[in-house]
């Protein structure tokens, strides 16, 4: 018998904003510990959203670790002070993201190439004691060996864990994850290690487990948007029936849909923009045409109707 991992619910940036979080916690649960979407500057400044997405008050899930992106440690600083500023005893960096026009000022993935870089970025870690960190990766940009050669630097750094999405950064997120280059990383990479990547379904966790033991976690970041009790039922080992299923959806689109309408008041597009970002991943097998008149209303009174439609399916 397998012994029941953490499950961690990955940072989705434009999916998984507080509301979407606050939402899954309260409807569905399941998970160890949220992350935000990555926080960054902007000219030199934060974004409105990143700084209402991290602010205490407006979390109500049980555990969440803020996020961070920078090229720099002077950048990553600044970020982090605003994480300390709001109580946060935990971060993560993030050394994945795959986005062209950050990756190329060697944000996310695009630092993986440049060890000197990763080293300087890190060096935030040991200036920060009281900070419990993770760090998110991928296998490289260019070429898995990029993890390799980072390993001696990682090894070093007193890591709560390091999140690895065994994929490129140049790949985006086509191809196949390569377990080959996963299963190397493992074996030099000595702190606790989280899998992350096209977990979809109980057994694709149950796989993974067995084939890599010793994990201490999965993070699931589309298989949740997909089926947001897959964490919940591989927990509770149980598959939920279709009207358990229909009737938790449904509440957590009312609670997802009426704080949409409190947050944007009177911003039907963008209400209705955010809706159907709720809708894009979610509950892929479900009838076509209902999905569809979802995904094309124009306004929030065709949305509703679509989705009523929706759920009084039979
Ligand atoms: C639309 C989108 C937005 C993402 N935003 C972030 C982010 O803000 N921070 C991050 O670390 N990863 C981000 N990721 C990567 C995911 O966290 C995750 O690593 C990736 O989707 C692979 O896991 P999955 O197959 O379980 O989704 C994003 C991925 C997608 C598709």
């Amino acid at each position: 018998m397998q012994k029941t991992l953490p499950i961690h619910f990955a940072p989705l940036q434009g999916y998984t904003d507080v509301i979407y979080r606050n939402a899954h916690a309260a409807c569905f649960g399941g998970i160890d510990a949220y992350y935000t979407p990555f926080v960054r500057l902007e000219k030199g400044t934060f974004r409105h959203r990143d700084v209402r997405g991290i602010e205490p008050g407006n979390n109500q899930v049980p555990h969440l670790i803020p996020q961070l992106i920078a090229p720099t440690a002077e950048k990553a600083e600044k970020i982090l002070s605003l994480f300390i500023e709001k109580g946060y005893k935990e971060a993560d960096i993030n050394m994945g993201c795959p986005f062209p026009i950050l990756a190329k000022r060697h944000n996310g993935s695009g630092i993986l190439p440049y060890p000197e870089e990763v080293q300087a970025l890190l060096s935030l870690i040991t200036k920060y004691p009281q900070i419990s960190f993770s760090i998110k990766m991928r296998l490289g940009w260019e070429n898995p060996e990029e993890c390799l050669k980072l390993a001696p630097i990682i090894n070093e750094l007193p890591l709560r864990q390091v999140v690895m999405h065994p994929r490129l950064g140049k790949q985006q997120y086509k191809g196949e994850v390569d377990l080959k280059a996963f299963e190397a990383f493992q074996h030099v990479c000595k702190h606790p290690l989280i899998y992350n990547g096209d977990i979809n379904h109980i057994e694709d966790i149950h796989r993974i487990q067995e084939q890599f033991p010793g994990l201490a976690g999965m993070m699931i970041g589309r298989g949740l948007l997909a089926n947001p009790a897959l964490a919940w039922e591989y927990q509770q080992n149980r598959t939920l029936e279709f009207d358990e299923m229909k009737e938790k959806i449904q509440s957590m689109h009312t609670y997802v849909y009426e704080e949409y309408i409190e947050q944007l008041k009177g911003g039907d597009l963008q209400i209705l923009n955010k809706m159907k970002a709720f809708w894009e991943y979610l509950l892929p097998n479900a009838d076509r045409k209902l999905l569809k008149a979802i995904h094309k209303s124009t306004n929030l009174h065709k949305y509703t109707q679509a989705v009523h439609a929706f759920f009084n399916q039979r």
